[in-house]
């Protein structure tokens, strides 16, 4: 049996996406660390949706490459150590109260950067996952206020412990993102089942 539904004016629409570290490059040179949610894959290219006045839409303006870093849930304190966090000097009005600028976020939430080998912006070596990749574009949102950037990863890292042994899948049962649900942080549950799609033998997901 279903309840009647009830309308409700939530003041976010965060229903529950996996948390991404990006790294992008500061005008200096230096490494820009940000957490997000607001990113999905459409093949080989990733969305995101940042915030205009952000210093990651500033430098993905204008420096192209980025990393995509997948942290794992046991590292939500690390996220949300970076949460009020901005590398833009001086903070933007739009910022929420408390925000500051830091330009070491890497110092800031106890991670360690380690070289790319195609874009400039380092991986977060503790993330399992790391996807580098290059803006193409990056348009403002009908909203307002925010960027969508449509991101072509050219090069997948991953913590050989999440690779089915000799090929390139993934293995869903040994690799679990950190999921930002309505502003919480939460891990998976266990498997429920599978697409018709995957291609991923099913021994390795298995037990
Ligand atoms: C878990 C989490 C998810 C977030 N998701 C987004 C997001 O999808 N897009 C965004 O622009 N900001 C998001 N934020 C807020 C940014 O991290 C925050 O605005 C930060 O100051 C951006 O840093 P920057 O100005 O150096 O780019 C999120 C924050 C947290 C903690």
């Amino acid at each position: 049996m279903t309840a009647p539904h009830i309308a409700i004016n939530p003041s976010i629409l965060y229903f529950g996406t996996p948390v991404v570290l990006l790294t992008t490059e500061n005008a200096d040179g230096s490494a820009n660390l940000a957490p997000i949610s607001s990113a999905w894959a459409l093949g080989q290219v990733v969305v995101l949706g940042l915030g205009a006045e952000g210093q990651s839409a500033r430098n993905l303006a204008e420096r192209a490459g980025l990393v995509i870093n997948l942290p794992a849930p046991h590292q939500w304190e690390a996220v949300e150590r970076l949460a009020p966090l901005t590398g833009r000097d001086p903070v933007p009005a739009s910022k929420p109260a408390g925000c500051r600028f830091e330009p070491d976020k890497f110092g800031a939430a106890g991670l360690r950067a380690e070289p790319s080998d195609t874009v400039r912006p380092p991986r977060v070596a503790e993330c399992p996952i790391q996807l580098e990749a290059r803006a193409e574009r990056v348009g403002e949102a009908v909203s307002g206020g925010f960027v969508i950037v449509e991101a072509a990863v050219g090069k997948v890292h991953a913590d050989p412990r999440l690779v089915v042994p000799g090929t390139d899948h993934v293995d869903p049962a040994a690799w679990s993102p950190l999921i930002y649900n309505f502003r919480h942080y939460f891990g998976l549950g266990a498997e429920l089942g599978h697409s018709y799609r995957s291609q991923t033998p099913r021994e390795a997901v298995a037990g």
